[in-house]
């Protein structure tokens, strides 16, 4: 089976999970974040099946954390996945099944969080840079204020200043707009392949442009 009819196969399993989704962790994040994975994984080698499967599947803990209402790390939805994997009969060998499941344990593990980077192995560092680029750009700013308007996150909160230093996904920022500068402006920074670093200049400097517009509106200089 190639990786092509295994994801198939495996959209047919998670489908259904996925179609309440609409908080940015939707199948489309799932589909695009595959698709940048396998892209950057042509420049930088790794095992296809491993990347393409373990990009498609990453974001099943944010389902578990939408039932349960309460977070959900990824390393806690990684016998979900496997079942999901047993489920779809794709046939893929123990080695690849541990390999996928390495990936989305470390999926979300920052350079700017305590944790640190603790991982080497290029499939998890290139699924980390997709992820990590779904999440900037047009379509990153697009998911941001989906995410903060699911969650009743304001917009902007010119009361409350920059000062948070540690990031820490289980912390929700005081608005979308200072979820930019604790996290999203510094993923450039912390991209892990010199393809992932090459894409997300131009999706950073989309990001800048459009905060500038932004504060010049609020501020009614425009
Ligand atoms: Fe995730
Ligand atoms: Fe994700």
């Amino acid at each position: 089976m190639n990786l092509e009819q295994i994801i198939k196969k495996l959209e047919d399993e998670i489908k259904i999970m996925f179609c309440k989704e609409s908080s940015g962790h939707d199948i489309y994040h799932l589909v695009r974040t595959k698709n940048i994975a396998l892209k950057l994984q042509e420049k930088e080698g790794g095992d296809r099946d491993v990347i393409g499967v373990s990009a498609f599947l990453h974001d099943v803990h944010r389902i578990i954390q939408k039932e349960t209402g309460k977070f959900c790390h990824p390393k806690d939805s990684l016998s979900k996945v496997r079942d999901i994997i047993e489920n779809a009969d794709v046939k893929l060998s123990e080695e690849k099944i541990k390999g996928i499941l390495h990936c989305i344990e470390f999926h979300e593990e920052y350079s700017f969080t305590e944790e640190g980077i603790s991982v080497s192995d290029i499939e998890t560092l290139i699924l980390q840079d997709a992820d990590n680029l779904d999440a900037i750009g047009a379509i990153g700013i697009a998911r941001t204020f989906l995410y903060g308007g699911s969650h009743g996150v304001p917009m902007w909160n010119p009361e409350v200043g920059f000062d948070r230093e540690i990031y820490d996904e289980a912390v929700e920022d005081p608005s979308t707009i200072h979820h930019f500068y604790s996290k999203l402006l510094r993923l450039k920074d912390n991209m892990n392949t010199e393809a992932g670093k090459q894409l997300a200049k131009h999706r950073h400097e989309v990001m800048e442009n459009y905060l500038a517009e932004f504060f010049d509106e609020w501020e009614g200089l425009k």
